[in-house]
């Protein structure tokens, strides 16, 4: 296992295409690790394998990083609502269907100290395959939903920022250039970073 390099946007891994994963053989299990070692050392509760600069269809998420709905009940009733049920690494994710609407204030880990409301839609119906090939499908709301959605935008090359305006991605753009030049890549989010 191993912490990989986050790419931070506009890097242009971030806009690559992933492809469908073929092999699920211990590559694949190897890559699955470091995404979630790497997701957790950041503080994050989302990361694609196109933020490692990998373009495979694999990503992990977890809505409780720390595990505090061990806890707390209030949170382990919220997340459950949500269909979250653990750590969860999905591999060739597809979505089945949607509806529904819900704004989230979302944040990115390749877009550190950026936070802005998003609008996605509220419920979806996810077909994937876990790390050893097997198929599951389940269904997702609320920040779970989110998260989904934030992490399959980035295995079509698509970053939450093409969302805004393109007057408020060139100030981002500015922040990153600035970010790299102080060399800080630290910048700490209060929304979820996935
Ligand atoms: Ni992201």
């Amino acid at each position: 296992m191993a912490v990989r390099r986050i790419r931070i946007w506009p890097d242009p891994a971030l806009k690559e295409v992933a492809a469908a994963v073929a092999a699920f053989d211990a590559e694949l299990r190897t890559l699955v690790d470091d995404l979630f070692e790497t997701m957790y050392k950041a503080n994050g509760v989302g990361l694609a394998a196109t933020q490692l600069a990998v373009p495979q269809r694999v990503l992990v998420i977890d809505l409780d990083p720390r595990g505090d709905a061990k806890e707390d009940p209030e949170l382990a009733k919220e997340l459950t609502a949500m269909g979250f049920a653990g750590p969860v690494a999905l591999v060739n994710p597809e979505i089945v269907s949607a509806d529904g609407e819900i704004k989230w204030e979302e944040g990115c880990l390749s877009v550190p100290g950026v936070n802005e409301e998003i609008t996605r839609k509220g419920h979806v119906v996810v077909k994937a395959q876990y790390v050893k090939g097997k198929v599951l499908s389940f269904e997702a709301t609320g920040l779970f939903a989110v998260a989904v959605q934030h992490e399959m935008d980035h295995l079509v090359g698509k970053v939450f920022v093409d969302y805004l305006s393109r007057l408020k991605r060139d100030v981002i753009k500015r922040k990153m250039e600035r970010l790299k030049a102080d060399d800080v890549d630290d910048g700490v989010a209060a929304a979820a970073m996935l």
